[in-house]
């Protein structure tokens, strides 16, 4: 491969213990609905404004590795001029780029969907290499219910992640591999478990078959959680059949699994990732985060689009990096939360 040597260096840069991933990389329709729930406008000065805020809030490297950007977030740049994948780097947070173009339905397969993209895929991370991008992220989603997702639905989507690793590592540019089982629904942890081991299962059976180098990737799976609309399972029952699954399916040699929020609560995502690191003290992974809504929310909250709230929102996202952070380390407290 020709670009071993690049690929190595990211992984070492963003898989490091302690920290973990920022996910910002919202498409333009996913963060209007963000916006709308704080009475913001989604227009593109304030999109630069909310992901300017994020990426220049002092402290946020110590607890944060990497950060996925969306396309447009590329070409913009912080309050202060400086461009928002530059400004990302100087506080050694990676930048990273979301290079899937969304889910659709399946054709001729009921409940399934499959993430578009690939058309092009290889000039196009050339051009965000150019950018600053050093990893991408391509997510396909899985609905649940008592049929799906099928299996040729889990086969399809496991073989557009497996062609997106092969042409990522092929250009240079670390893959973040997001089969994402939605937590939406009436389904028990069991039937979410099943899933789960079954989409791992076809992903890593794909990858192989695609040539992808284990070493090189980032896992970001969903923990193992009943349906949305059931009683919130506790922290030990999450992190024992979260690790069943991941240590039934995942080799050994992928080097990091940064799991997904996947609409938890920020606390409740905190108290996961403690339950699961305590549990698994000598698991062959990292065992770390790649988090969307539960790092940002507490900080859109504090924001609503007024300049003058910044402070108040940047402390907002450091206070959450650094709760998920001590959960890396087995060392979160609920009684933090009051700090
Ligand atoms: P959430 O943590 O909000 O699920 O977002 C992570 C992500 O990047 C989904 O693709």
């Amino acid at each position: 491969m020709q670009y071993t040597t690049e690929l190595e260096a990211t992984i070492a840069d963003v898989a490091q213990p302690g920290r973990g991933i920022l996910a910002a990389d919202e498409s333009n329709p996913t963060i209007a609905k963000r916006f709308k729930a704080i009475e913001v406008e989604s227009s593109e000065d304030n999109r630069r404004a909310w992901r300017s805020l994020l990426v220049t809030a002092a402290g946020l490297g110590e607890y944060v590795s990497g950060i996925i950007l969306f396309e447009e977030t590329l070409q913009q740049q912080t309050d202060a001029g400086e461009s928002i994948a530059g400004s990302a780097w100087r506080q050694k947070i990676v930048p990273g780029i979301k290079v899937d173009k969304g889910i659709v339905a399946l054709a001729l397969s009921e409940g399934d969907t499959v993430t578009q993209g690939l058309d092009g895929l290889a000039e196009r991370l050339r051009g965000y290499r150019e950018q600053g991008a050093r990893f991408a992220k391509w997510r396909e989603v899985y609905a649940v219910d008592a049929h799906a997702p099928t299996r040729h639905g889990i086969e399809v989507s496991a073989e557009m992640l497996a062609r997106y690793a092969a042409v990522c590592q092929a250009e240079g540019v670390v893959p973040i591999v997001e089969p994402e089982v939605l937590m939406d629904g009436s389904h028990d942890i069991e039937r979410h478990a099943e899933v789960t081991e079954a989409v791992q299962h076809a992903v890593f059976h794909a990858l192989q078959r695609h040539h992808v180098v284990l070493e090189l990737i980032i896992l970001k799976p969903n923990m193992v959680l009943p349906g949305q609309d059931r009683r919130r399972a506790e922290p030990d029952e999450v992190a024992e059949e979260t690790l069943k699954v991941l240590r039934r399916t995942v080799p050994p040699s992928v080097p990091s699994i940064n799991f997904l929020s996947g609409g938890q609560d920020p606390e409740e995502a905190t108290a996961n990732l403690q339950a699961i690191n305590e549990q698994a003290a000598n698991a062959p992974w990292a065992l770390s985060i790649s988090y969307g809504r539960a790092l940002q929310q507490p900080a859109l909250k504090a924001w609503p689009g007024e300049p003058f709230n910044l402070d108040a929102a940047q402390d907002a996202l450091v206070k959450r990096a650094r709760l998920n952070h001590l959960a890396m380390r087995g060392d979160y407290r609920a009684e933090l939360e009051q700090d």
